[in-house]
């Protein structure tokens, strides 16, 4: 089954649902029903997808509906406190007169801007301080519309400090299509091929192999999907990509469909990142208008458009099957694989996925030349790649640098002092310290989708760690058994091994359930869920040991003891009721 096209995004399932929160605060029975009639989706699939997606309640939210995020670079918990004690309401509820609901969420991707909340799903504010906190209380108790707040506040700038291959020139839009035209979809690939571009998103895969799979593979449509989820915490390079780069991703996408033969795409952006539509949709509208997008693209009888489609507060729409079921209207949970989506993705289609930064290098490499970008790198990986730098630093933002910088070198140009730990690649990746400081970012060295988190040294170490076993245990699908299970499991173990309550039993059993959570579990998330943790036992082990209470397991009371009355009433001292 094919779609129509070119695809109306109007209608997608979760922008209506967004339009309804936004009307009524909440999606109510009635709205589910009135919606599942109108889209002809079934009742249980609409009430699946509301109960998914954070985003969207079942009960009533408040006017200003506040959502702090709570990650270790982009949140503050004081700050937060502050928010709820001025405003008399309480974390996790809504005021009892409707005025306000105030919550915290998983990174906002603002991890350069300091504290950071989301208001009403819709607006960011970053640059949080105690008198901004105060500002906001003053707005919310006097019901003043979000049109009049000051619009500064919702400025985000780009950070961007250090340029390389691809933010160094200025993009002309059309530029890399131009080169496109002149050569045939086999040429093109090729040129990805030889390359050796390797996927931006985190898991490195050969982009110019992904697209010859999906190319040959047989099917009705074949769809590209440009993935703009960008969830990992300390991850915000692709916000920048979007802000200031559109065009190149855009171009990015075009020149893959080309290749592939698709004539639609969409652009998955994640629901945080909703401030950027607007900007967005006006890109793809004006490469319409200048032929570069739509019907008969440069006048060469090749037609492709994209569409934009918002998600709703989920991480796991990250990963590309999740973010595919998110597509097609269901919730986010990642699919059974093999079939791969470059054979059966979107509506059982071939599929190509790739990062938003993937997309934006392709078209670079397009307008340059293999060549080009093969000069830069290491030898086996290829070009250069963009750093979220946050944390710990003088300067927190965008670095551009050729693969193969060793991460002291990022340390230096960024402003870090005092360095106790890096997390390299965000929860999911790696958390390091001093002694890994040599390394080289590349794929076979430093691998990362980009977020380098700094914590210097008077930072908690074991609450860093604790946060983000938090963050896994919160986004978890909930689909399979070991994660559900086992990542609340962890975030219980950290939570009483911070509360200085874990004896060295405690942290046996944190390596067991890391052990069955890595191994069993259906999809990425749960694989790497235990990494900080298991990171942090290896090389920050003295933080653990301080915490640790006691080598051996003790019982915090004395059964014996407790049941002595109940030995009493029952005339009993045998050695059985002792047990
Ligand atoms: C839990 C999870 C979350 C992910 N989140 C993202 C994401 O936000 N952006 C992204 O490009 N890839 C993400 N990925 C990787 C994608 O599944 C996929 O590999 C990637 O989009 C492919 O693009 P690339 O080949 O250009 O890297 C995630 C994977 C997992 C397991
Ligand atoms: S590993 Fe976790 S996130 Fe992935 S499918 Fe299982 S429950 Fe869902």
């Amino acid at each position: 089954m094919s779609i129509k096209y070119p695809y109306n995004p109007t209608n997608h399932l979760l922008h209506v649902l967004f339009e309804e929160q936004q009307r009524a605060h909440f999606i109510s029975n009635n709205a589910i029903q009135n919606i599942s009639k109108s889209l002809n989706l079934p009742h249980a699939q609409v009430e699946g997808v509301v109960e998914f997606y954070a985003f969207f309640h079942r009960e009533p939210r408040g006017q200003f509906d506040i959502l702090f995020s709570n990650c270790t670079s982009c949140g503050d918990a004081w700050l937060r406190q502050r928010l709820c004690d001025k405003l008399n309401v309480k974390l996790g509820e809504t005021r009892s007169d409707g005025l306000v609901s105030i919550d915290q969420t998983s990174c906002i991707g603002m991890c350069d801007h300091g504290a950071s909340l989301l208001l009403n799903n819709s607006l960011t504010i970053t640059s949080l301080t105690a008198k901004r906190i105060d500002q906001i209380v003053k707005l919310v108790e006097s019901s003043t519309a979000l049109q009049e707040w000051p619009k500064h506040w919702f400025d985000i700038s780009d950070n961007v400090h250090k340029r390389g291959l691809l933010l160094t020139e200025p993009f002309q839009p059309g530029s890399a299509l131009k080169v496109m035209i002149e050569h045939n979809p086999p040429e093109i690939l090729n040129e990805i091929i030889v390359s050796g571009l390797k996927g931006r998103g985190g898991a490195g895969f050969s982009t110019g192999l992904k697209w010859k799979l999906c190319r040959e593979a047989i099917g009705d449509a074949h769809y590209v999907i440009c993935n703009a989820d960008e969830g990992e915490p300390g991850t915000f390079k692709d916000r920048v990509l979007l802000n200031s780069y559109a065009d190149l991703v855009f171009e990015g996408m075009t020149i893959c469909a080309y290749v592939i033969g698709a004539k639609q795409g969409f652009l998955y952006l994640r629901g945080e990142y909703r401030y950027l539509l607007d900007t967005l949709n006006a890109t793809l509208q004006k490469r319409r208008e200048t032929g570069l997008l739509g019907g008969n693209i440069l006048g060469q009888g090749f037609d492709f458009d994209i569409s934009i489609i918002v998600g709703a507060g989920a991480y796991i729409c990250g990963e590309e099957s999740a973010l595919i079921e998110s597509l097609e209207e269901k919730r986010g949970i990642p699919r059974i694989r093999p079939p791969f989506p470059v054979t059966q993705g979107y509506k059982e289609q071939p599929t190509v996925v790739n990062n938003v930064e993937t997309l934006a290098t392709v078209a670079k490499i397009v307008l340059h030349g293999h060549h080009w970008f093969e000069s830069h790198g290491t030898n086996r990986s290829k070009g250069s790649k963009l750093l979220s730098v946050s944390g710990n630093c003088a300067r927190p933002g965008i670095y551009e640098y050729d693969f193969g910088v060793s991460l002291q070198e990022v340390l230096n140009d960024v402003g870090a002092e005092n360095v106790q730990a890096v997390q390299v690649g965000g929860p999911s990746g790696r958390l390091l310290g001093p002694d890994h400081f040599n390394h080289l970012i590349s794929f076979e060295g430093l691998s990362t989708g980009g977020s380098l988190m700094i914590f210097a040294k008077h930072r908690d170490i074991l609450a860093l760690i604790h946060n983000f076993s938090h963050f896994f245990a919160h986004e978890s699908c909930g689909f399979c058994t070991p994660c559900r299970v086992g990542t609340r499991l962890l975030e219980n173990s950290m939570s009483k091994l911070c509360n200085g309550h874990s004896t060295a039993y405690d942290i046996d059993e944190i390596k067991h359930i890391s052990a069955l959570v890595s191994q069993y579990s259906h999809c990425g998330l749960g694989v790497s869920a235990a990494h900080p943790i298991l990171d942090g036992l290896k090389y920050f082990q003295k933080s653990f040991e301080e915490k640790i209470l006691k080598k051996e397991m003790e019982p915090e009371f004395d059964l014996d003891s407790e049941l002595s009355e109940a030995r009493a009433i029952t005339d009993r001292d045998d050695p059985g009721a002792h047990l």
